[in-house]
């Protein structure tokens, strides 16, 4: 595995509060490595320090063997794109306009907006199904049509690596599956793709790797096929789970067995 994005004895926190302490991990180049874990065990706080949003108290983040910390904003935004947990659009902006924006990073005070350009931009609003939202103001959107137009943005920015936390949230069960597909994708053409998922299902059919975290330590890494199990879910999630094949994929598949009649019958005891 090469990686060319890596993390080395991170120390994270926000003033007083540390998170995660000696954090390394290594992000696999042109694969898609999902980060699962329960609520608040540091998942965003990895990846903002990721894309610089929070700088380490300790450690150094590398792209490329350099420190992150000494790229210009713009070379790294050329590099890795971000889509953020809480997303608040600027007010009144239309959804062309804000997908526009992902070119940032791509402009110059001497390189005015290209031909190219707005072909990223349209294949970005396309590929999120946005492109007849286009005139509209993105704060009267619905919630799901919002997070496409920000995912839209971040496809536009067309970067080496993408890194995306929560991108599924808000969005119908089809436009997950879709993202998902999509995100797989654009890992099949070369990107390196990084996401944090709550669907854990979701994230053993579409993700190569898997990095599962607690209390601000990553506790597994790795295929998803070999790390995720019952034992897994019991000691990251607390939760009693069954893990059988996904019938679709193959891929290992959940089922929380909270809410099963006690004996379970007809549960098969399958050990993944
Ligand atoms: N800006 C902040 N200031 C202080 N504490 C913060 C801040 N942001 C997050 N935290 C705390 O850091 C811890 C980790 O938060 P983080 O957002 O990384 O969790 P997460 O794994 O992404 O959770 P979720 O699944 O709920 O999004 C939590 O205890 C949270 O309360
Ligand atoms: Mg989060």
């Amino acid at each position: 595995m090469t990686a060319r994005l890596t993390a080395r004895e991170l120390t994270l926190g926000y003033g007083d509060r540390v998170i995660s302490t000696r954090l390394s991990v290594d992000i696999p180049d042109r694969a898609f490595t999902a980060v699962v874990g329960p609520n608040a065990c540091g998942k965003s706080t990895l990846l903002r320090a990721f894309v610089r949003l929070l700088g380490p108290a300790a450690g150094t983040v590398a792209l490329d063997g350099r420190d992150i910390a000494s790229y210009r904003p713009r070379s790294y935004a050329r590099a890795v794109g971000f889509l953020p947990q809480d997303l608040v659009a600027p007010e009144s902006i239309t959804v062309h306009q804000l997908v526009r924006r992902g070119r940032f990073p791509h402009q110059s005070l001497l390189s005015t907006w290209s031909a190219r350009d707005e072909e990223a931009v349209a294949a970005a609003m396309a590929a999120s199904e946005v492109a007849d939202l286009a005139d509209r103001p993105v704060a009267t959107l619905s919630g799901g049509q919002r997070q496409r137009v920000w995912i839209a943005m971040a496809l536009a920015q067309q970067t080496d690596h993408l890194l995306l936390d929560e991108p599924t949230s808000f969005l119908d069960i089809t436009h997950q599956y879709q993202l998902l597909a999509l995100l797989a994708r654009l890992r099949d053409e070369g990107r390196t793709i990084v996401a944090v998922l709550h669907d854990i299902n979701q994230a053993c059919r579409f993700a190569d790797h898997v990095v599962a975290m607690k209390d601000g330590r990553i506790v597994a890494e790795g295929a998803c096929a070999e790390v995720v199990d019952a034992t897994l879910m019991q000691e990251v999630f607390d939760l009693p789970s069954i893990v059988v094949p996904d019938p679709v994929t193959g891929t290992p598949m959940v089922v929380p067995t909270i809410g099963a009649p006690s004996p379970a019958p007809g549960v098969p005891r399958r050990a993944w």
